[in-house]
């Protein structure tokens, strides 16, 4: 009987933590979906993505940038090279709102997907099953930043050179 009381408050107290958790329910979705893509990429023999700050500040930037767009079809933009980069007029602009030197930026990449409501499962396989997969699965990358807004999810990942280390100018050795 004790245990079975024990039990019922654990699962208040659950119900109650998971309650007061709501507003922070953008972290769970990153969290949900940087373990999908690392399961993705241990399957592949890629070492996982870690969480990269400056690059998450630029994912947020560039989603709240790109929240009106409407979804295109299959929710994967079609461009002839994967990231938005060359649409976003003010991306340097953004980029320095970061505190992040655009020389670091260029061997990195920016991936979005429009999946209405950002259905998680969905969202994951627009990454894993669609032409992203090979950069989402490229030892070449090491970090990543999710942002998340309206419709849209953007990633942006990061290498571990200078050219995609998204550090700020002054940061000469945090690649090395
Ligand atoms: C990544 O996926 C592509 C197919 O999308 C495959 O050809 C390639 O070998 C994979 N790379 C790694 C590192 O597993
Ligand atoms: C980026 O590199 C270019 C060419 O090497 C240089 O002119 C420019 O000042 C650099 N930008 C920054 C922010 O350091
Ligand atoms: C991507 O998301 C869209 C919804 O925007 C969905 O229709 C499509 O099936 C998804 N594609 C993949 C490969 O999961």
């Amino acid at each position: 009987m004790l245990s079975v009381r024990v039990g019922l408050t654990t699962f208040l107290v659950t119900h109650l933590i998971l309650l007061l958790s709501v507003p922070v329910l953008g972290d769970d979705e990153r969290d949900y979906l940087l373990q999908g893509l690392n399961s993705y990429r241990r399957s592949q023999g890629a070492a996982p993505l870690q969480m990269h700050d400056k690059a998450g500040c630029l994912a947020d930037k560039i989603a709240d940038e790109i929240q009106d767009r409407p979804c295109p079809p299959g929710g994967v933009p079609t461009t002839t090279s994967p990231g938005i980069r060359p649409q976003l007029t003010n991306y340097p602009a953004l980029v320095k709102e970061c505190n992040i030197d655009i020389n670091n930026t260029l061997d990195g990449v920016i991936l979005p997907v429009c999946v209405p409501k950002r259905v998680a499962t969905l969202v994951l396989t627009n990454y894993t099953l669609s032409p992203y997969s090979a950069s989402v699965n490229s030892t070449k990358y090491t970090g990543v930043g999710i942002g998340l807004e309206d419709d849209w999810t953007v990633l942006v990942l990061t290498t571990n050179t200078a050219a995609g280390s998204f550090a700020s100018a002054a940061c000469f050795t945090c690649f090395v």
